[in-house]
């Protein structure tokens, strides 16, 4: 059997052979528009050789990728030829590729016509679509090939921007741990697109204004209210008031202290909404970070990027620091009812199940977007209504499937020690209860 390292050497060789015949193509054309009829038709009738030559090598790179996609069990197998198509308005040219050849196995669409003359950065996401087209193929699933993408921990929840301004460590796992978070995020998005890091550190220092007004709205941000969606009815003020004691027992020294209207002194008078409002956030001075048993893969993977961050000149002339963390940040809870699935990694579906000790959690369930506050979101149990409750059509989105037991997505830790003792919880459903109306107050 061949090995991969021969067919890309016999690939080489066949395209340079395709290279030249290509080229006394372009010649012909050439001398052709120059009216220099004899010398063309010699030329042709010379072509016509090379033609032939030309589309035996075609096929023979064909077969060739064939047989590599068959050898190495892949759904589809390609050759970029790279190129500079095109150039700046400065001038300097811009980097292209484009798909030369294909072979692709029964049922996987073609991309040779969607890649030519393609940007490089690109690449990066054929690449992605070829791993995704090889784990469709039926051959793949039984002999998966390894990938680098297999051990990543996948799913990350976003930051919102009405807690920047309560904290000064930045990331779910508060890894950064200086600089301008806006800054740092504006950055890391450009690296990921793969930007020139020179030219974008020009365009920073020249619209530094910009930064500042993006931090400024980043910091006067508002977390949107339970109010604004459902009616003041859904809460009992006592049930609220009994929740934010076992919140000041459980809780607060990992997520801060929320002063509700019903606290101050004058509260005669204020409208039920007014009462249940939060009238003051205490969070920490310094943003904690803290294990609570959670899946530790993704501040793990930081390890991977803090010292190539940490090493940049845009970084260093930025102040930005990147710190490998052991755990995550207790986010501060305002606006958490509008924040499910909860957990950096959207493990867990609803406050109910955040509240249930782990091993009782669900495992796998349907999610979906929340257009309807009746039938999208369970506002008893404050997250995606689960089972049968669930629409129907989020049941047949493939995409929409959550499944906690993928790599980095268990649905582990924030319950011995919190609110469990050996495995068993210390609430009563009661207590669960009153904890949730609380928490959709803030
Ligand atoms: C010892 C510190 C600690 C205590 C005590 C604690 N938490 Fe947490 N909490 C955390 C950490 C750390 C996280 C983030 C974990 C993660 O994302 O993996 C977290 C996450 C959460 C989240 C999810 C936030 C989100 O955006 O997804 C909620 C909700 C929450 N805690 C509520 C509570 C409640 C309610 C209590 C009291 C019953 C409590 N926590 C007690 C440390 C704590």
């Amino acid at each position: 059997m061949n090995t991969v390292a021969e067919y890309f050497t016999t690939i080489k060789e066949n395209m340079q052979t395709i290279g030249e015949a290509v080229g006394v193509f372009a010649v012909g054309i050439g001398l052709g528009v120059m009216g220099a009829i004899r010398k063309k038709n010699a030329l042709l009738k010379h072509n016509k050789t090379k033609e032939k030559r030309f589309v035996q090598h075609h096929s023979q790179i064909h077969e060739l990728l064939t047989e590599m996609r068959v050898t190495i069990r892949a759904s589809r197998c390609l050759v970029f030829q790279f190129h500079n198509g095109g150039s700046f308005a400065d001038g300097t040219s811009i980097k292209r590729f484009s798909v030369t050849h294909e072979s692709c196995a029964a049922g996987v669409t073609s991309m040779i016509l969607e890649s030519q003359d393609v940007l490089l950065s690109r690449c990066v996401d054929i690449v992605r679509i070829m791993d995704e087209s090889a784990s469709k193929n039926d051959d793949n699933r039984i002999h998966p090939r390894d990938s680098i993408l297999r051990h990543q921990p996948g799913d990350s929840k976003p930051a919102v921007w009405w807690n920047v301004k309560y904290k000064n460590k930045f990331l779910l796992d508060g890894s950064v741990v200086a600089g301008n978070p806006i800054f740092t995020n504006l950055l890391w998005n450009e690296i990921g697109r793969g930007s020139d890091l020179t030219e974008l550190s020009r365009w920073l220092d020249d619209n530094s204004q910009v930064v500042q007004e993006l931090t400024a709205a980043v910091f006067s941000a508002e977390a949107p209210q339970f109010l604004d969606f459902f009616p003041v009815e859904h809460f009992d003020l006592s049930t609220v008031k009994k929740g934010q004691q076992l919140f000041q027992e459980n809780c607060a020294m990992c997520h801060g202290n929320y002063i509700k209207g019903y606290q101050r002194s004058n509260s005669n008078g204020l409208s039920n909404r007014e009462l249940l409002a939060t009238v003051k956030v205490e969070y920490h001075r310094n943003t904690p970070v803290v294990n609570v048993g959670t899946d530790p893969l993704r501040a793990q993977g930081m390890s991977a990027l803090a010292e190539p961050l940490n090493r940049l000149a845009i970084s260093k002339k930025n102040g930005i620091v990147v710190e490998v963390q052991r755990g995550y940040v207790p986010p501060p809870l305002v606006g958490i009812w509008a924040r499910w699935p909860y957990l950096h990694n959207n493990s867990v579906p609803s406050l109910c199940s955040l509240l249930t000790p782990a091993l009782e959690r669900p495992v796998q369930w349907d999610v979906g977007e929340a257009h309807s506050t009746q039938t999208d979101f369970d506002s008893q149990c404050n997250g995606y209504p689960l089972g049968e409750k669930a629409p129907q059509a989020w049941k047949k989105n493939r995409w929409g499937h959550f499944d906690t037991r993928r790599r980095g997505m268990s649905n582990v830790g924030h319950d011995e020690g919190i609110f469990s003792e050996n495995g068993r919880s210390k609430f009563s459903s009661e207590d669960r209860q009153a904890l949730i109306q609380f928490l959709q107050t803030l």
